[in-house]
């Protein structure tokens, strides 16, 4: 929006989170609390300021794209905004100041709010919700006309103000010379001995300034954070908020309420997720796959009609289309799967691509392999890739056929269309269209039972 900047507080304690961690790192939907807010911020204006001061260095080094302020001390939300006067000088538009802990607020309502304060000409407007248990709010004073008149601190209240369920959400939009000119009166005479940003609505009143109140609609936006318990119902309604747009574009989703999926992700029309599924992180998922039940994928990409069956991990890997996974296998760090590859009960594969149409349908493990086209990776094999000190890559190129409980001993070449007997022991290339069988010949010693009992 024209002429508009955003200030975001982040320099608070977050005393009852008992952590080592700044508030606003902690995560909700898969995101930090501020990675949250910035992304609205971002969508507002391209001036975005946050203060700093409690795990200041934390807070900066996860945070890029924006103008850091220092609040050496805390002494309250007036103070914190007070130092983010240098940034301020000389702007004459507006700046919309919130916490780092609202992750929940809509573009849409801060755009509904910035244009009533425009509409309404205010030097201040200050954000507000009814909610049915108010304390620890500051409460919105209206005076008889029904326009914004002060708001007070929880701890300041009087009896008959604490009977006041309309609160403060910390969401402002100030005109920014009016508001670093208040903030030079703002005392700190109240029982927390700190300077609070919302004495300036009470000041810009004594001068005939103009002050309003924009309500929200539903007060679940303005959920702000000071527990673990307030991160569990934020992240709950998130989730909510992201399974409903999902259906919204055309993915079924079965049970919602069981069903865990990041912000960040997407998902195809017609997909179809089973309950129990958690999907983390920037997974990308095409159109019409399946994803079964106690399936976890972190950063994924998963092709069209691919389907997931129950209990796979999936983690930093791309499946391609038609693809068939579990259940129960485990695709880890860098593996890639082509069209129509089948991968079945108890594989793992890790840092491997399989070609177009290859199946390994029970008890493998793959590491560092470059599998080709068509291959049939039988019941057991496994890649030696580690020989206990360094990695060990294998290649089976296209068409090739490892017999069931197979080892190849990396680094190792099976060629095209080359068989490996079952239960072979590989340590040597395999030609191209030839047979390796690397195993103990079998000895039958006949009567050999009743030769042991006479004994
Ligand atoms: C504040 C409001 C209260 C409102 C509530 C909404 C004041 C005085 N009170 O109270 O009316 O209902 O938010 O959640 O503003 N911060 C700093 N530096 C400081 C102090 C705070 O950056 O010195 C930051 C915090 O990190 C936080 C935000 O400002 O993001 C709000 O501070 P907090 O202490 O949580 O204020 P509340 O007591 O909740
Ligand atoms: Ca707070």
């Amino acid at each position: 929006m024209e002429n508009l900047r955003v200030l975001v507080l982040a320099a608070g304690k977050s005393t009852r989170m008992k952590s080592k961690y700044a508030k606003v790192l902690h995560q909700a939907g898969g995101r930090t609390l501020i990675e949250h807010v910035l992304e609205i911020a971002r969508h507002l204006s391209c001036d975005i300021s946050v203060v700093v001061g409690h795990s200041a260095d934390q807070v900066k080094a996860a945070v890029s794209g924006v103008t850091f302020i220092d609040q050496k001390e805390q002494l309250g939300t007036g103070h914190a905004v007070l130092a983010a006067r240098e940034h301020f000088s000389g702007y004459r538009g507006d700046v919309l100041v919130m916490p780092g802990d609202v992750p929940l607020i809509l573009e849409s309502t801060l755009e509904a709010f910035v244009q009533f304060h425009r509409v309404g000409a205010f030097t201040a407007s200050v954000l507000t919700a009814d909610i049915d248990d108010p304390r620890g709010y500051g409460r919105i004073v209206r005076r008889n006309n029904n326009e914004l008149d002060s708001i007070v601190e929880h701890r300041d209240a009087s009896a008959e103000i604490l009977k006041i369920r309309e609160i403060n959400s910390g969401i402002y939009v100030f005109n920014a010379p009016a508001l670093f000119e208040s903030l030079t009166k703002i005392k700190n005479d109240n029982t927390q001995r700190e300077y609070y940003l919302t004495d300036v609505i009470g000041i810009l009143g004594k001068h005939k300034q103009k002050a309003g109140a924009f309500k929200v609609s539903s007060p679940d936006e303005v959920l702000g954070i000071n527990t673990r318990q307030e991160l569990a119902t934020v992240d709950r309604v998130m989730r909510r908020r992201k399974c409903e747009s999902l259906m919204t574009d055309g993915v079924t989703i079965i049970d919602p309420e069981t069903v865990y999926i990041d912000s960040g992700v997407q998902i195809g029309a017609d997909t179809v997720i089973y309950p129990s599924v958690q999907i983390y992180g920037q997974t990308v998922i095409g159109e019409e796959a399946t994803i079964h039940s106690f399936s976890r994928i972190s950063n994924a990409k998963i092709g069209v009609r691919t389907i997931v069956l129950e209990g796979c991990i999936v983690v930093d890997s791309a499946i391609g289309d038609d693809v068939s996974i579990g259940p129960y296998a485990h695709l880890r760090m860098g593996t890639t799967l082509d069209n129509s590859v089948k991968v079945g009960n108890f594989v793992e594969i890790k840092k491997s691509a399989l070609g177009a149409g290859t199946k390994s349908m029970h008890l493998a493990y793959l590491g560092d392999a470059t599998i080709g086209k068509k291959v049939n990776i039988g019941a057991g094999v496994i890649t030696c890739n580690y020989d206990g000190v360094n990695k060990h890559p294998t290649t089976i190129e296209d068409g090739a056929f490892v017999g069931t409980d197979s080892q190849l001993i990396a680094p190792v070449r099976i060629g095209k269309d080359a068989y490996v007997a079952a239960g072979s022991s590989i340590t040597e290339d395999v030609p191209p269209e030839s047979l390796a069988i690397a195993r103990g010949r079998q000895v039958n010693k006949e009567g050999w039972v009743k030769a042991r009992k006479k004994k």
